[in-house]
């Protein structure tokens, strides 16, 4: 193995997360500008060899886990094979094979996936009310998410995830319903603060903060902190009785001391930071036939440039960065 990636303040970097598409059958509205968007071309995007391949050389600089992202990435075409191929690279280190889903394609699929080696599921749902899921998403398509979501349960994948972004006076009435669905189906509910993008109509005020989320669940249920793994972006609790809640706690109280993210842009982009708008485009390089030892160093160089830490939000609002359905969470 060469080198592991560690950037200017000690971090080691062990995750990477892959979009391997632009494109979304939904239109969230925290998440993508509501005009101005325009999808890439097939050709602009990676191939699945140049997915593998970068994917192949971060493995062998001491990445162990790798999520899949989108837009939605169950919509590029013949995705499970991309995941058989990426599942390859357990044999070099790779441990987590994960993905971050809407679960609007996931059902028929869940078992299929997990047969070809994805390990891990996370899935991005606001609101169990159909009208609600409508407006957030601009489609309704809830029953086919919510039978993709009880399929996954019903596949067995480890530590589900179910992301939900809370939204002031929008969803955040029903906190106490997530967390009784993850204690009755034993599974992880992730709380997320609303966090800034290009576009996509943040305010300070809509977002409902770690400790007024914990308030309110902490007078229904019963909640232990639980032991955290190096990395990550949740602070945990296990729930009474089964199941576990988690808070992303992205702006009031950041976790950038000890990041161990890195990111490609379905174009084929690495970026050192969600918020950070610098990058270095590895397909290009590719494409001009640079070695992977050339690769190695613009990856270098660019984890080189990764900041200490975000801005205060009102900063990241005002930036010129890709919005969030670009870059894949
Ligand atoms: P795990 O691997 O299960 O920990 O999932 P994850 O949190 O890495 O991935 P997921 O795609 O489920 O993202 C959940 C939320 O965390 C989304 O709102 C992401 O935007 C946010 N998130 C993921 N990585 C980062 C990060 O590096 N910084 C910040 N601030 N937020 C992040
Ligand atoms: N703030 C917080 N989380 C967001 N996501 C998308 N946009 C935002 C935002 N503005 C979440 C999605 C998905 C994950 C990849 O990122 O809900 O679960
Ligand atoms: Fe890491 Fe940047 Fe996220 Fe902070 S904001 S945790 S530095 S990716």
């Amino acid at each position: 193995m060469s080198m592991p990636l560690i950037d200017s303040f000690g971090r080691l970097h062990t995750y990477l997360r892959i979009s391997v598409t632009d494109r979304c059958n939904l239109r969230c509205r925290y998440c993508m500008p509501s005009e101005g968007l325009q999808w890439k071309k097939r050709e602009e995007l990676l191939s699945f060899e140049e997915i593998e391949r970068l994917a192949a050389i971060f493995v062998g600089m001491g990445v162990n886990k790798i999520r899949l992202t989108g837009g939605e990435p169950m919509l590029r075409r013949d995705f499970p094979e991309l995941v058989a191929r990426l599942a390859r690279l357990k044999k070099s280190g790779l441990k987590d094979l994960a993905m971050t889903t809407n679960a609007t394609l996931l059902a028929g699929q869940a078992a299929l996936l997990k047969e070809k080696g994805l390990s891990h599921i996370n899935i991005s749902l606001d609101s169990f009310k159909p009208e609600r899921f409508e407006q957030i998403t601009r489609l309704s398509c809830f029953d086919t998410v919510k039978a993709g979501l009880h399929e996954a349960i019903a596949a067995g994948f480890s530590k589900l995830k179910l992301n939900m972004v809370v939204i002031a006076g929008f969803n955040d009435d029903e906190i106490l319903d997530f967390a009784a669905f993850a204690s009755e189906h034993k599974i992880n509910v992730r709380f997320i603060e609303f966090m800034p993008f290009k576009d996509n109509d943040w305010q300070i005020d809509k977002v409902v903060t770690f400790k007024e989320m914990k308030t309110t669940l902490d007078k229904h249920f019963q909640l232990s902190p639980a032991k955290q793994e190096a990395g990550d972006v949740a602070r945990d609790f296990e729930l009474a009785g089964g199941g576990s809640l988690s808070f992303i706690t992205s702006m009031s109280e950041s976790f950038c001391s000890s990041c161990n993210r890195l990111r490609l842009t379905s174009d084929g982009s690495m970026k050192s930071c969600l918020f950070y708008p610098a990058e270095i485009n590895l397909r290009d390089a590719m494409r001009q036939n640079a070695s992977d030892e050339e690769l190695r160093g613009m990856i270098r160089g660019c984890l080189a440039g990764k900041p200490e830490a975000h801005p205060p939000a009102e900063e990241i609002a005002a930036r010129d960065n890709r919005s969030m359905i670009e870059i894949g969470g």
